[in-house]
């Protein structure tokens, strides 16, 4: 994936930290416990932290080294690792995991248990996982458009995205990106990348979780209105 390698570079610039701040504070509502450790699962480029650090104390695992530099240099104070959500094991527990966006990239309802399985070995018991559903078999639009205008110094991105299922038999969608770069005395560079990420149907989220061990209750994003489950580890 360009967006997390040699284009990680735009990834600031098209969707920057200030855009995160709402749903960091929302998880913060939720785990209510300030101060709590938390282990962020797919952290990217560290935009949710920039927000998130304010109040736990984070830990940041993803796949892409790229983006863990970027995190880095956005939240020295913060713990990063290189590591894979359906895998990685760490040698402490949290009080708090998330998996925000980056859950999208579970491609299999195998995937999304061992990210869930990942999340319960790391947690304390009574500790709290997040998650969420950005697309369902139920609600998904399929070959939605929308772009973006971006500026930076004397550069200027148009981001334009399409969301496209082929087959709604299986569960996996693509989204195709495209970026117009314009900067001031070079010529127009038009970039692409395309991602392959998961989609199942809700029931699937709540009975893999419970499936793991987790006491799940689903609730809305209040942001953006999209299925979010606040899942315990009750002992
Ligand atoms: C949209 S970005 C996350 C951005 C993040 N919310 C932020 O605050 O900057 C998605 C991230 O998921 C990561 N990712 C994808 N599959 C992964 C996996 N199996 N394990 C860990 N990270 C993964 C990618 O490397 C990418 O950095």
């Amino acid at each position: 994936m360009r967006m997390y390698s040699d284009l990680a570079w735009i990834w600031p610039i098209i969707s920057p930290p200030e855009d995160y701040i709402e749903e960091a504070l929302e998880f913060t509502r939720i785990i209510k416990n300030n101060r709590a450790t938390m282990l962020h699962l797919g952290c990217g480029g560290g935009h949710l932290d920039r927000t998130l650090k304010d109040h736990f104390k984070i830990t940041g695992v993803d796949l892409s080294p790229t983006m863990l530099e970027l995190a880095e240099k956005l939240n020295p104070e913060c713990n990063y690792q290189i590591g894979d959500m359906r895998n990685v094991k760490l040698k402490e527990t949290f009080d708090s995991v998330l998996i925000a966006d980056s859950i999208s990239y579970m491609l299999t309802e195998k995937d999304l248990q061992k990210a869930f399985q990942t999340a319960y070995d790391h947690l304390e018991p009574g500790g709290l996982f997040i998650t969420y559903a950005e697309a369902t078999k139920e609600t998904f639009a399929n070959n939605k458009v929308s772009h973006s205008t971006h500026q930076q110094d004397s550069l200027d991105i148009l981001f334009i995205e399409n969301l496209y299922d082929c087959n709604p038999q299986d569960t996996v969608y693509e989204a195709v990106f495209m970026f117009l770069i314009r900067q001031e005395g070079k010529i127009l560079a038009l970039e692409t990348d395309k991602h392959t990420l998961g989609i199942f149907p809700l029931r699937t989220w709540k009975e893999t979780l419970e499936k793991v061990g987790f006491e799940a209750i689903e609730t809305k994003n209040s942001i953006c209105n999209i299925p979010l489950f606040v899942a315990k580890k009750t002992f």
